[in-house]
């Protein structure tokens, strides 16, 4: 029997002998220091992890009722909403959840860019959220799908029928991917298994993943200083308070705001003016007759924007090809960020007025081709698209050399406010 190092007793003694339930608490709870300084910023990371049980326990109770069929799963939704009971309160909880789990993740992914929370030892805590976000969107193509509305159908040939820009193999991949010669019953019956099987499952992974790196090298603050390397004699870090009862309480207020915003939403307006759950998704889809403009949900709509920016046949290969190319890069900048910024501190209260630029023209670039995402593109809008895609690219690709040209503030040792 394994020696239990907190000589518990009773129930909680038996199981520590054969689990280490009183170790996990303590490692990832109530000794478990981060700074004292969060602020509005870390609340996301919690609240990811609120919407993700939200979408499990929603999306079970949906499959219960749904029909994965293209004759019948416009109307077995249909149904849900009408005649099941609550079903549109689990309907809208779903929905409204999708567009809140990327509005947690954007907001999320923007406290990691300010702070330099992607920045060494946390390396890895950025790339297994990288991946979470790439399942995430994933996640959100398929289940989009499952309603087999117009938006449904026609959102899902736009981006399934752009791997037929891949030379040579394009077309049988488009074929594999639907599993047939178009989207039909087999299209939906696999991404309806994927939706509820496989990418929940790779997503709780990463994020247990996620979770276990950043314990491992302790969480950042918004000062972006390591608290570890000021220990008092217990070796407890002197800038740290316990996550359990401290930040556990502090989260709690954090979603006691968020059930109000959700249920606002749910109760008042679950459409969200055709954002959250566009408006032509709600007649059934008809491969005969194509919408007049076809847009992705908001959140896809910064990456469908990158992919239409290119309407350039450069080096003989196809604009379409190259749109492509862009929005998989664009993706893969997250993935290689942790390895371009060269300055000497993390975080954006110390660094110089280049680098707070390049945020700031980025997130106004990003916003701005999430909106044009969803707008048919004018010559107006593809311009502009054209802009934003440069500065999108540009804050990436030249971050080693503003990031290591821009003069930064002295960084106190001792957290702040
Ligand atoms: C399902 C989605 C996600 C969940 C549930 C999640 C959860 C969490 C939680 C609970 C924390 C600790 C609390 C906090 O610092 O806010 C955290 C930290 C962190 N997450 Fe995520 N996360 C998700 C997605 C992402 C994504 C997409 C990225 C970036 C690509 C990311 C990057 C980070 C980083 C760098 C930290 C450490 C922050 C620091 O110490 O300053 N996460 N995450």
């Amino acid at each position: 029997m394994a020696s239990n190092p907190y000589k518990t007793t009773g129930l909680l003694g038996w199981i520590d002998n054969r689990f280490p339930l009183t170790l996990l608490w303590h490692d990832h709870m109530d000794r478990y220091y981060a700074a004292k300084n969060f602020n509005f910023w870390y609340l996301f990371g919690s609240l990811a992890l609120v919407v993700l049980v939200n979408q499990i326990l929603t999306g079970v109770w949906l499959a219960m009722f749904y029909k994965p069929s293209a004759a019948e799963a416009f109307s077995s939704v249909e149904y849900i909403m009408r005649d099941v009971d609550f079903g549109w309160l689990i309907r809208y909880m779903h929905s409204t959840g999708a567009s809140f789990f990327f509005i947690c993740v954007y907001m999320h992914m923007f406290r990691g860019l300010m702070y330099g929370s992607f920045r060494k030892p946390r390396e890895l805590v950025w790339l297994f959220g990288a991946l979470i976000f790439l399942a995430l969107m994933a996640e959100a193509f398929m289940g989009y799908l499952l309603p087999w509305g117009q938006t449904s159908y026609w959102g899902a040939n736009v981006i399934i029928s752009l791997f037929s820009a891949i030379p040579v193999v394009g077309d049988a991949i488009v074929t594999f991917i639907q599993g047939d010669f178009y989207i039909s019953d087999a299209t939906l019956n696999r991404f309806f298994s994927l939706h509820i099987i496989l990418i929940p499952l790779v997503l709780v992974m990463l994020v247990a993943a996620h979770i276990i790196a950043l314990h491992e090298v302790g969480s950042l603050n918004p000062d972006g200083i390591e608290i570890k390397e000021h220990l008092d004699e217990r070796g407890v870090p002197l800038d740290g308070i316990p996550f359990h009862p401290y930040l556990t309480i502090k989260d709690l207020v954090g979603f006691g705001f968020f059930f109000m915003i959700f249920a606002g939403i749910i109760f008042y307006m679950p459409e969200f003016g055709g954002y959250f759950l566009e408006l032509a998704n709600f007649e059934p889809a008809n491969a005969q007759v194509t919408p007049e403009h076809i847009a992705p949900v908001w959140y896809f709509g910064a990456f469908y924007s990158i992919l239409r920016a290119m309407t350039w046949d450069w080096f003989g290969v196809p604009a379409k090809l190259w749109g492509v190319i862009a929005m998989f890069a664009a993706v893969g900048m997250i993935f290689i960020l942790p390895w371009l910024d060269r300055s000497p501190v993390k975080s954006i209260r110390y660094k110089g007025w280049i680098s707070r630029v390049a945020l700031a023209l980025f997130i106004i670039a990003f916003l701005t081709l999430t909106k044009l995402g969803t707008m048919p593109p004018t010559n107006i809008v593809t311009r502009l698209a054209q802009c934003c895609t440069g500065i999108y690219f540009a804050f990436f690709l030249l971050m080693p050399i503003y990031s290591k040209l821009d003069k930064t503030k002295p960084v106190p040792t001792r957290v702040t406010k």
